[in-house]
Parts: C-alpha cells; sequence; structure tokens
C-alpha cells in the first residue's frame, strides 16, 4: 500500500478514539489522550524494505505495517498491526464503546452481526474480544445482558488518566464515557481532603482521587463483585494507603462514616433517593455533587428542587456550585452533575 494511505488509515484509528496527532518525522506520530502519549510508527511495504524497516523501528514505539512487512510481527519486540488493503471497503459501524481490550456494541443500528464484528476489528487493531449488549442496565446493580460476538475474554484493563482499571462489564457497571467527568473530579479536589464515593462500582473515582491527589477516599458499593474488582483497581494503582472501599448498602453504611469534605454520588438512575445519607455526611462547608438522569429541556431544575427540599428537612442550607452535561443517557434524557455547597 502506498505510504500516505497507510499512514491515513492508521491515523484515522486514533483520531476516532479522541487521540491528538503530532506529526514528529516521516512516517512517526505521536497520539496523545489524556495522559496516555504514544509514538506510533507507520511503514509502508512500497517505501521501506524489512531492513530498513527494523532498523527505523525504536522500543516502545506502536508500528503500523501493511501486508508486505507483516513478518515484522515476529521480527520486532515492538506490538505491531498489520493494516490490509482489502479494508478500504467502507463499512456501517454500530454505536460502540471501547473498554480496555474489549468492544462493547450498545446498538447494531441496522447493521448485521458479521459485517458489525469485521467493521470493529478493522478500526480496533488488537481487541480480545467484542460483546453485543442484548438487555439494557437494569436493577440495583445496573449490569446489561452480554453475548459474545468475538473472542472469550469479558475481563480487561482500561488505562486513563494515568491509572489502570481492570473491569468485567459482565459482572458490574462500568462506563469509558465518563473517564472527562473522572478527571473534572479529581481536578477539583485539595491536598487532604476526605472525600466520600457513594456507589463506588469497581471504584474508578477512588483510585483516580487518589492517585491525582493527597486525599483520603472512601468507597461504598453493594455488589461484591464490583468490590472484588475495586480490591484489586486498589493495589494496581498503588494506593491502598489512602483508598478505603466497604461492600454493602449506602443506606446502612454511610451514617457510620463520619463527615467528609466532598461526597460524591456518581449512580445517576438512583442518587436522589440517597439525598438525606449524603447530605449528613457533608462537612459544613464541604461540597455534594449529585448525578441525575433529565429531560434534556429541563436539565437541572428537578434536582435543584429536590436537593434543596431535602436540605430544609435535614435543617441544612444548599447553594448551587456549578451544574453540567455529564453524557448522553437517551435520545431525550442526559445524565448531568450538580454541585452544591452544604452548610449548617
Ligand atoms: C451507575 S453505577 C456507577 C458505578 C461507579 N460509580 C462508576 O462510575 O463506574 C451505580 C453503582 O451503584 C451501586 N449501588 C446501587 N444501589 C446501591 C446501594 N443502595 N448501596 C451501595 N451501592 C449501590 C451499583 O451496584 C452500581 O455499581
Amino acid at each position: 500500500m502506498e505510504q500516505e494511505k497507510l499512514e491515513e488509515k492508521a491515523l484515522e484509528l486514533f483520531r476516532q478514539q479522541d487521540f491528538r496527532i503530532k506529526e514528529k518525522d516521516e512516517g512517526l506520530y505521536k497520539a496523545v489522550k489524556d495522559d496516555t502519549e504514544l509514538e506510533i510508527r507507520i511503514l509502508s511495504s512500497e517505501k521501506y524494505s524489512m531492513e530498513e524497516a527494523s532498523e527505523l523501528i525504536q522500543a516502545g514505539e506502536k508500528v503500523f505495517v501493511d501486508e508486505g512487512l507483516e513478518e515484522l510481527k515476529e521480527g520486532v519486540g515492538n506490538d505491531v498491526s498489520v493494516l490490509e488493503e482489502a479494508s478500504d471497503r467502507e463499512y456501517s459501524m454500530p454505536s460502540y464503546e471501547r473498554i480496555g481490550d474489549i468492544v462493547v456494541i450498545s446498538e447494531l443500528d441496522d447493521v448485521s452481526e458479521d459485517e458489525a464484528v469485521e467493521a470493529v476489528l478493522e478500526h480496533n487493531p488488537g481487541l480480545d474480544s467484542i460483546l453485543l449488549k442484548e438487555e439494557n442496565l437494569s436493577g440495583e446493580f445496573r449490569v446489561g445482558g452480554y453475548r459474545k460476538l468475538y473472542g472469550d475474554k469479558t475481563e480487561t484493563v482500561h488505562r486513563e488518566h494515568g491509572v489502570e482499571l481492570k473491569v468485567d462489564p459482565t459482572e458490574m457497571f462500568f462506563s469509558e464515557r465518563e473517564g472527562t467527568e473522572r478527571k473534572r473530579i479529581f481536578t477539583t479536589v485539595d491536598k487532604n481532603d476526605e472525600v466520600l464515593v457513594m456507589f463506588a462500582g469497581a471504584a474508578p473515582f477512588p483510585v483516580t482521587i487518589a492517585k491525582h491527589s493527597k486525599a483520603s477516599v472512601t468507597g461504598v458499593e453493594k455488589n461484591p463483585e464490583a468490590v472484588k474488582y475495586a480490591e484489586e483497581n486498589i493495589r494496581r494503582n498503588n494506593v491502598a494507603d489512602k483508598v478505603q472501599m466497604i461492600q454493602g448498602d449506602v443506606r446502612e453504611i454511610c451514617p457510620e462514616l463520619g463527615k467528609f469534605d466532598h461526597v460524591l454520588m456518581p449512580s445517576p438512575t438512583n442518587a436522589l433517593e440517597f439525598l438525606g445519607e449524603a447530605l449528613n455526611c457533608v462537612k459544613s462547608g464541604g461540597k455534594l455533587v449529585v448525578y441525575s438522569v433529565s429531560d434534556k429541556e429541563d436539565l437541572y431544575r428537578p434536582v435543584i428542587e429536590k436537593v434543596g427540599e431535602e436540605a430544609s428537612r435535614e435543617g441544612l442550607k444548599v447553594d448551587v456550585l456549578k451544574r453540567r452535561v455529564v453524557a448522553d443517557f437517551s435520545p431525550s434524557k442526559r445524565k448531568v452533575a450538580v454541585e452544591f455547597r452544604v452548610e449548617e
């Protein structure tokens, strides 16, 4: 394949995953997303011989070649992906989310299963498996029903903001799409703050906050499987001295925990049912972050009113500090976050 065409194809894969691309040298690029920086070397067999190509490749570079240089896969110690000429054809693409080395397809969008698998593999070299969501997230634990379309693994390690999160979407809730929100939160936590994360799941918020601040974090989660992964994530990211996970119902656990500078409620579908417990865990002058699902025409009013009512019932005063849309929930609904200052 022509060098230019191969570069276009390889770089498109990174652009689709929101990487920013910078050219460094001929055929060498830097791809940056959050805390991830990749060196990408692209080598076409029309331009380089095997010998020239192996001489150019440096340790740590992610390499893309065409079929003519396929043997480099065995010859160099780098991660080498082969892009095929035949894959030039246009694919219809289903809606999907990539979590580590697993892709979860949420909607086939009129694409056949075979076509979906081919299209996803073409755009995501090195995948372990592809899961099709057949039942929506449901129940208290917010877990969906999945069928394997490709590969066998359901467990993977997702990397974002300098942390590694081991998750299994068939056992617990995890969404890659909320990574930006996790970043927003850790940038607002002060050095020695005490933070409570209700509905902590596999601990993406606790681990990310602890990794990027000196704060101490307590996570509470009811799903025992999610807590097992949370414990592993705490160890994996060396934050055991700053994070403790408690398995149980926030309704029973939180009243025993005392008061915190920040209380987060990252469970948009049911957080509003637990406002009493949450408000009573915030130190006077501290912050409560409430997540909710709202109609896109009326994003914040219902949350602000509900928190206001609940605060007066508890004899507390709340002021809105910030509000934002976190992600889409459905065509007409959005996940939103509203931050409140809580005072006695
Ligand atoms: C939408 S998920 C969010 C998980 C995690 N915060 C994340 O961002 O990946 C909501 C989580 O709340 C947990 N949960 C639901 N009701 C709970 C309760 N009463 N007490 C503790 N955890 C609960 C669920 O098991 C689920 O893991």
